[in-house]
């Protein structure tokens, strides 16, 4: 039997390559420059596993018929950049990573939600500048989370880890919305909103935390962020197509909100320029899931993923 090929799209943490690389006959993307779309369509004609990630764009054109792929095993919990309908007509199977990077996003969502608060960013920026006068009263004031409400867009795992951690560490009150009422809210005391624009208006804090593609796309627009309270914050670890950053922008330049973290963009790396020049935002680039731990934990998921299909096993993280 011919040994199973894998394109590895980026680099991935040493010790995962080399373990992929004792098992499957892979090859590296040693400079780890972004694969096109035309390297990707001809890659599939000639692997049978590609492990891509975020950076890279699966559309439907590159699923035609008769390609040697049988195999996206993705390295990353999101897979709005995978056409998912064009694979599975292509009789293509994709996993993906879930578990491993809740904690690592959890803990991201909070380290956004302490910067935007307490003017972390803007107070770096200044010291650095050599522009800081010295302690006084009034001197860059930010908001507690204590006593706060957080809102939480999206329960799943990550939701539920962000909450947990706002309420048992940081002592907020938890707000959130789903398609239903989740059992693991009642822990929290979470209170469930069955519309999303409840849930902004009684919210200091909204945290987004649903997948991205269509069904999400431009959730957060001039509307919903019209909705948001007055001096309330928005955290964003999801996917950057979920809020309309002009909006967003001028609702920062005017003060109906009073700060933003956001990890995410639409056209990463591309930033939306209408941010860059606000102080109230903290922007960070995508570092999610950006730990030693998590990285390997990724690489290790979709090892047993590729794993699995080589042995003609059920795939443990199929998502199509
Ligand atoms: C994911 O896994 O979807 C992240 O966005 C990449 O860390």
């Amino acid at each position: 039997m011919q040994p199973v090929r894998v394109l590895v799209t980026r680099r991935w943490p040493e010790a995962v390559e080399r373990a992929l690389g004792e098992r499957f006959d892979v090859v590296l993307n040693e400079a780890d420059r972004p694969l096109t779309e035309a390297d990707l369509s001809a890659a599939m004609g000639t692997f049978d596993v590609i492990a891509p990630t975020v950076s890279d764009r699966l559309p439907a054109a590159i699923f035609a018929p008769g390609n040697r792929c049988r195999l996206i095993a993705n390295y990353g919990v999101g897979y709005d950049h995978i056409d998912i309908a064009a694979a599975k007509a292509a009789g293509i199977a994709v996993t993906n990573t879930p578990g491993v990077l809740t904690d690592a996003t959890a803990d991201l969502a909070l380290t956004l939600m302490l910067m935007a608060a307490r003017r972390a960013g803007e107070g770096e920026r200044e010291l650095r500048g050599g522009q800081w006068t010295g302690w006084r009263p009034t001197h860059l004031i930010g908001s507690a989370l204590k006593g706060k409400v957080l809102g939480v867009v999206g329960f799943g795992r990550i939701g539920q880890a962000t909450a947990a951690r706002a309420h048992h560490g940081f002592g907020m009150t938890i707000a959130y919305f789903a398609r239903s009422p989740r059992p693991e809210a009642a822990a929290l005391g979470a209170h469930f909103c069955a519309d999303l624009d409840s849930l902004l208006a009684m919210s200091d804090f909204v945290s987004l935390h649903v997948p991205g593609g269509g069904e999400t796309a431009n959730l957060i627009d001039a509307a919903a962020i019209a909705t948001m309270k007055p001096g309330s914050y928005l955290i964003n670890t999801a996917r950057g197509q979920v809020v309309d950053h002009d909006a967003l922008a001028q609702a920062l330049r005017s003060g109906h909100l009073a700060g933003a973290g956001l990890d995410v963009y639409p056209h990463e790396p591309q930033v939306p320029a209408a941010l860059l020049d606000l102080e109230n935002v903290v922007l960070l680039p995508h570092l999610g899931s950006a730990t030693e731990e998590t990285r390997v934990a990724m690489g290790n998921r979709a090892l047993a993923n590729i794993e699995a299909f080589a042995k003609g096993a059920d795939l443990p993280d199929r998502v199509a």
